[in-house]
């Protein structure tokens, strides 16, 4: 009852924070070029293709097409280096010209840990791993360098970050929250949305921010999966059942800090709201983000997400554009969209006054990111692209990746370990593999599978390498992946956890370790030597009895390719820091956290040090 009393309240109050009307002061130069547009060229401003759809790049001629984004999977077809991308953003953005209004594309991409598509870029740790660290300077200056390796390849917008609050970890989105609570995802997504955007937009290192998935993605009820891509009944995309405070409670405040940030897009999502699609909802989208909280900025869909709005794809378009969704992310189906609301506006179904809102919002933001200026060249940065996966950045991350590892056990104070160490025998799945280490939205949307790592990654580290090049020159380092072998060693690191996945991909009823991280652990410590244990995984999975074998347990989560912040710690150059970002439950009978009973195994905040 308390509860709900504060949420209605702050529901009564909830009143613009400041940052919010960023983009006003852009309003009569986006008018004027407003005035001049013809109505094909206002809903070509309004519709996004995928880079790997636009068969023919002259259809950003053809349709005016205000954005282009490059999904997880769409690498440039020349091959998947930072030449090739920036190439691509040239090339795309060089078709504008060719159009009587020369208004060039907003492009946007998912650097959601890094400019993760990028081979050779920084890939820092997902959001649950810079939640642990409790340090909004840190994850504002990871976004920074975010920021400016993907202006090293042009690119002008990220699609983060992301401030959903998962409050079921069976959900294979749990890695893209910061935590399971509402306070630390705001301050965090707000550090991220500074870091991005730096503080004017108009920089050349400053990229456009998006936070998503508006709202309440990570409250959705299992069972009520939709659309996903995934296997099972899951809860991607699925409904969130919570009434309008607790709405407001949890799942509200990462939007207000961004807009206090300024923020300038924000993703509304696939999932629903007591089952009405979210982004065909007018009173969130428009009464509550636009009217009550003053967002000035515009609203660009999910990947194909109005398509689900309705099934019949005519009715949805006008459903999600008179509800307030500014641009359509459209990515093979551009065209579609293009005629379907050309249609709806001819027929007056969706009015001229909301194509012109929504276009005076996207034309706002090109102008406050300089797109319009007349210096506007539509070229990549060649100075970014030498601090490009710089040693500089990495530093960061592995800073990020340090701080983001939480101590959950270390009996006897087997860590940290000394780097004189006679013999330290290393195995598990994970120990070698950087794309486990990676995790998804990794090069591919699910993520890299089998360890590439110094074919794919250059510059990335595994834990294995970085034990390598941090123990004494007399330490022996001896691996095997099973953990078999240790007999004699001085002591066992074992590295398990999760495979990579994305979105639907990684719904899971049972968040048990796999048979063969359980063997690992085993035989390691069958070979009666002290073992250390480290999961890298998207969420808290079910430990078992790995905790009893285990002297010592780090929880790494999915971080990256800087695998020497784990030697880091494991050496004890630093000191443990992290504090959970979600509580960690004992078994399944406690999942999903949202209706948890009992004491978890470890509570939220919980970390130990040295
Ligand atoms: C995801 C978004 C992402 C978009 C573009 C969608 O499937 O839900 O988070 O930004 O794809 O890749």
């Amino acid at each position: 009852m308390i509860l709900l009393a504060a949420g209605l309240l702050a529901w009564a109050f909830a009143a613009p924070p400041p940052g919010a009307g960023s983009f006003a002061p852009y309003d009569s130069r986006a008018k004027a070029i407003l005035a001049k547009m013809s109505l094909d060229e206002k809903i070509g401003q309004m519709t996004q293709a995928d880079s790997a759809s636009l068969k023919d790049p002259s259809d950003i001629g053809t349709y005016a097409l205000g954005s282009v984004l490059s999904g997880g999977n769409s690498d440039p077809p020349e091959g998947n280096s930072l030449k090739n991308w920036s190439d691509l953003y040239e090339r795309l953005q060089a078709r504008t010209r060719n159009t009587r209004l020369r208004i060039p594309l907003l492009y946007g991409v998912d650097a959601v840990h890094g400019h993760n598509n990028v081979l050779g870029a920084v890939v820092f740790p997902h959001n649950i791993g810079l939640g642990c660290t409790r340090n909004p300077n840190l994850v504002e200056k990871a976004a920074r360098v975010t920021a400016e390796e993907v202006r090293a390849t042009g690119i002008q917008w990220a699609f983060a970050p992301c401030v959903t609050v998962p409050q079921d970890e069976r959900w294979g989105r749990t890695y893209e929250g910061f935590s399971e609570d509402p306070q630390i995802v705001a301050q965090l997504g707000e550090a991220a949305v500074r870091g991005l955007q730096g503080s004017s937009l108009a920089n050349p290192t400053a990229v456009v921010a998006c936070a998503k998935h508006f709202i309440a993605d990570g409250g959705t009820a299992w069972g009520t999966k939709h659309g996903g891509p995934g296997p099972g009944p899951g809860l991607d995309q699925g409904d969130a059942q919570v009434d309008e405070a607790t709405l407001r409670l949890i799942h509200l405040p990462g939007y207000v800090s961004t807009l206090r940030a300024g923020v300038a897009t924000i993703m509304p999502s696939y999932n629903s709201w007591n089952g009405q699609k979210v982004s065909g909802n007018k009173h969130l989208l428009t009464e509550v983000l636009k009217n009550e909280l003053g967002f000035d900025g515009f609203l660009i869909s999910d990947y194909d997400a109005i398509d689900q709005v309705n099934p019949d794809y005519k009715k949805a378009v006008e459903q999600s554009v008179n509800a307030g969704m500014d641009m359509a992310m459209a990515p093979d189906t551009y065209k579609k969209f293009f005629l379907t609301l050309r249609e709806l506006a001819l027929e007056g179904r969706v009015p001229m006054s909301r194509i012109d809102d929504a276009v005076t919002r996207i034309l706002r933001v090109k102008i406050a990111a300089g797109l319009l200026d007349a210096n506007y060249q539509g070229k990549a940065d060649t100075t970014l692209q030498a601090k490009f996966g710089s040693k500089e950045h990495r530093q960061i991350a592995r800073q990020a990746v340090r701080e983001s590892l939480v101590l959950l056990k270390n009996d006897g104070k087997i860590l940290p370990l000394a780097k004189t160490a006679a013999r330290i025998h290393v195995g598990g799945k994970s120990a070698d593999d950087i794309a486990n280490q990676c995790g998804g939205w990794t090069v591919d949307w699910q993520g890299l599978n089998g360890g590439k790592g110094g074919v794919l990654f250059p510059g990335g580290v595994t834990v294995l390498s970085a034990i390598r090049q941090t123990a004494s020159s007399s330490t022996q380092i001896t691996y095997a992946k099973d953990g078999t072998g240790g007999e004699g060693a001085t002591v066992g690191v074992v590295v398990i956890g999760e495979r990579p996945y994305a979105e639907g991909f990684g719904d899971r009823a049972d968040l048990a370790l796999d048979a063969a991280d359980v063997a690992a652990v085993k035989n390691m410590k069958s070979a009666r030597i002290p073992v250390v244990v480290i999961v890298m995984s998207g969420r808290p999975v079910i430990l078992g009895d790995v905790l009893d074998k285990a002297d010592a347990v780090i929880a790494a989560w999915l971080p990256g390719t800087e695998g020497a912040g784990i030697t880091d710690v494991l050496f004890g150059d630093f000191a443990p820091t992290g504090k959970l970002s979600f509580s960690w439950p004992r078994s399944m009978d406690q999942v999903p956290l949202r209706t948890r009973s009992g004491a978890p195994l470890f509570p939220l905040g919980y970390g130990l040090s040295y």
